[in-house]
């Protein structure tokens, strides 16, 4: 019994070390379950046969352990995780989760640059902190939403957080508010939360669990604050709130009806041109071939009782190709900024067009920004209420050009800095830079118009981080098919993938314009080593990928997402680009490390979460449903899952990492390390005492073989030839060597 007592918590303590570790996180993940307060996706509980049940403590996550025994197998391991535990979590935390500690709070304000303002749930946490400072440096008002102040003021300085000016121009400031539990409804929906969710442009969730030493002794998850708790039920709290807090209606009857929230989640629009009145044709002036010798005509004709123009002609190849017309001042004299493209109600012929936009960058040149849009043929779509098309066109895919050839040097399109002077319609025989309009007749055509907008999309309100493996879990249907899985999907600490998907479920089924992302591994910048990764993130969906990124990258990416109208409405796991890492692994193509992300790169090509479903157009499978956590693995098992080697590479690394002293004790991977030598095992598998040749890379051990760097430091590994820079010393002789 004692025995059976103590190898629970050695799975316990593995599990939680797995899941709250940057490291065997490469297939990491987390999870989520419904909540009977929940106010709206009824029909998630439905789908939960079994949450009544789940009362803290049912699947054994919060039970408390003491330490394990020394006759126990698992002996070594508990009290190498015990260590990490402490390291990972803080360690300090004990007795009690919401411990604080008497420091003076920060003086209360009210501060804003006028910048977005956005509320960070979990900004103490090792990611919530660099999404943060993420958000600060783009120019984010933060609100920092956290459960004690002298967390903030350990995590943040108390000068951030009093901060009357920003720390640089264009950053924004830091603000928050105290005292939320995000598992106490009450938390959220009193004082000031709901004034300043209301306020808030953007809400993030970086919540996770709370673990450490119990009471009695021993490690678990706190009792009330689990994942079942935090990802889930905590998780579910918040999007209700912001969803209360916007003031979210729901137009339409019945289950199907749209459902739309007010104030800033709003998509936006600003007309520029009608077509409804003679005045309104009076704007544009034609500008065909004739200009340059050609022969071809073309005219703007109002049909008044219908309230739409129709731009037709005659287009003559010979002697130029082109019909155009173009309208200035006026209504089309406008900023920008704010914007995100240009939208035309149109009925066309089938035929291929062009905008032109010239701004207050080309005013001076002969340049103009140009787009080709394509209409839909009328056979097809018939006359009648067919036929008219809502075309939408991105800045970024106007392109600079000078009389029809792209201008490769022009600075490309920024609306932030622009306004639009003039707007154009071209139909010519030429695409850019002369290619034949593959879409062109010789002839007559015929373009309606009813209105040319600018527009702006949605940018997700909220956006959840979630955990990479969380659908792939949603996926297993037997425990077979578990034992084939990436360990972490065999393990599953906790539920905690069930508990994140059902977070991400429910928000996926609320109102608001959201974003999941789906980190893999989160490791310290150093676990990179001096890896000549370009820092660039990449994008998956589906659950497939694995791999590793920085929480730096993460907190880039939130950024990234709250700026992008491509991330809203959109579920991604997202890893370091391994392209640069294996390039960076055989030494070719060293390029410079850059932390840049680019939401258009990383966002643009993904699907929209609805469009999953629509089978064969996005290759990829509709969402699981959501479903309870497995049994927990028994302690034998999760032996046997800990010695994949996969597990077994990656715990190598991390235990590296702190025995080495690169990483500091109760630092975790947002922590600051101490610089000592780190070794590299380049390949293969090298028996304690065997030669082996590593290379030295920055602060940061890793390894990938059976060399135990768990054993004391003073032992003795004579043969190992460690490369220090391009040197090559002996262990003995490298005077920053833990070894
Ligand atoms: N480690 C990985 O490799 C990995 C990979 C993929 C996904 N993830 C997920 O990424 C998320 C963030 O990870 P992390 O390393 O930043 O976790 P973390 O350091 O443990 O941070 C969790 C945050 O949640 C807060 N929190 C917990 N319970 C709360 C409550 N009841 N009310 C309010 N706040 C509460 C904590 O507050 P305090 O600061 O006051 O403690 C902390 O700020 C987690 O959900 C994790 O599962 C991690």
């Amino acid at each position: 019994m004692l025995s059976s007592l103590s190898g629970v918590r050695c799975v316990f303590l593995v599990l939680l070390f797995i899941c709250l570790s940057g490291g065997v996180v490469a297939f990491l993940p987390a999870s989520v379950l419904p909540t009977r307060e929940s106010s709206f996706p009824s029909r998630l509980h439905a789908e939960n046969k079994h949450n009544g049940d789940n009362k803290p403590g049912s699947n054994g996550l919060n039970t408390l352990f003491s330490p394990p025994s020394m006759t126990n197998p698992f002996e070594a391991l508990g009290k190498q995780l015990t260590f990490f535990f402490e390291k990972l979590t803080g360690g300090t935390d004990t007795n009690s989760a919401m411990a604080s500690r008497a420091l003076p709070p920060p003086p209360p304000s009210v501060r804003r640059t006028g910048g977005p303002v956005s509320v960070v749930f979990g900004a103490t946490g090792r990611a919530g902190r660099e999404i943060v400072q993420a958000l600060l440096r783009e120019g984010h008002d933060v609100v920092a939403a956290v459960r004690n102040e002298s967390k903030l003021n350990e995590v943040f300085g108390a000068s951030a957080l009093s901060g009357a000016t920003p720390a640089s121009p264009g950053h924004g400031l830091l603000d928050y508010i105290s005292g939320i539990d995000v598992t106490n409804a009450a938390t959220l929906s009193s004082g000031k939360v709901p004034a300043v969710l209301k306020e808030a442009c953007h809400v993030v969730v970086a919540l996770g669990p709370v673990g450490g030493v119990q009471p009695g002794g021993g490690f678990g998850f706190f009792p009330g604050l689990t994942s079942e708790d935090v990802d889930f039920k905590g998780v579910t709290k918040v999007i209700d709130a912001v969803v209360d807090a916007k003031g979210v209606v729901k137009e339409g009857a019945g289950e199907g009806g749209k459902k739309k929230a007010a104030g800033e989640v709003e998509e936006r629009k600003r007309t520029l041109f009608r077509f409804e009145t003679p005045e309104d044709v009076a704007k544009w002036q034609r500008l065909d071939d004739v200009i340059m010798g050609g022969q071809s005509s073309s005219s703007l004709e109002l049909d008044r009782e219908k309230g739409y123009a129709t731009y037709t002609g005659s287009l003559v190849v010979e002697g130029g190709g082109f019909c155009g017309t173009r309208a200035s001042g006026g209504d089309a004299s406008v900023d920008l900024s704010g914007f995100d493209g240009v939208t035309l109600r149109v009925r066309g012929d089938g035929h291929r067009y062009k905008l032109n936009l010239k701004t207050t960058e080309t005013l001076a040149s002969e340049n103009v920004y140009q787009a080709a849009f394509d209409t839909l043929p009328l056979q097809d779509v018939g006359e009648g209420a067919g036929g008219w098309q809502t075309i939408t066109i991105p800045f970024h895919r106007f392109y600079p050009v000078v009389r029809n050839r792209v201008d490769y040097k022009a600075a490309p399109l920024q609306p932030s800095s622009q306004a639009a002077v003039s707007l154009g319609l071209v139909y010519s025989r030429f695409e850019f830079n002369r290619q034949a309009n593959p879409y062109y007749d010789p002839g007559a055509f015929s373009l309606s118009l009813e209105e040319i907008a600018l527009y702006r999309s949605r940018r997700p309100s909220l956006v959840l981080v979630s955990s990479a493996g969380a659908e792939r879990n949603a996926k297993v249907e037997t425990e077979e098919d578990r034992k084939t899985e990436i360990p972490i999907v065999m393990l599953n600490p906790g539920g905690i993938l069930n508990w994140k998907y059902r977070a991400e479920t429910y928000l996926r089924a609320s109102p608001l314009p959201y974003t999941i992302l789906r980190p893999c591994g989160l490791v310290p910048e150093k676990a990179f080593g001096d890896e000549p990764s370009t820092g660039k993130l990449q994008a998956g969906q589906g659950d497939t990928i694995t791999g590793r990124l920085t929480r730096q990258d993460l907190g880039l990416a939130v950024a990234a997402a709250l700026a992008s109208p491509y991330s809203a409405g959109k579920t991604m796991e997202i890893r370091r680009d391994e392209a640069a890492d294996a390039n960076a692994m055989t030494g070719v193509g060293r390029r410079p490390r850059t932390t840049a992300v680019t939401a258009l790169e990383l966002f643009q090509p993904l699907v929209a979460d609805k469009d999953r479903a629509v089978s064969g157009t996005s290759g990829l499978l509709p969402f699981p449903e959501a479903v309870d956590p497995p049994q927990e693995v028994s302690p034998e098992r999760a032996k046997e899952i800990l010695n994949d080697p996969r597990v077994k590479a990656q715990q190598d690394r991390d235990r590296a990492l702190v025995e080495s002293g690169a990483l500091q004790k109760g630092q975790g991977g947002g922590g600051r390390y101490v610089g000592v030598c780190a070794v590299r095992i380049c390949r293969g598998s090298v028996p304690d005492g065997a030669s082996a040749r590593v290379h030295v890379q920055n602060s940061v051990i890793y390894s990938n073989n059976a060399l135990s760097f768990n054993e004391p430091k003073t032992k003795s590994l004579p043969d190992i030839p460690l490369c220090f820079g391009r040197k090559k010393v002996m262990p003995s002789k490298c005077s920053l060597c833990p070894f």
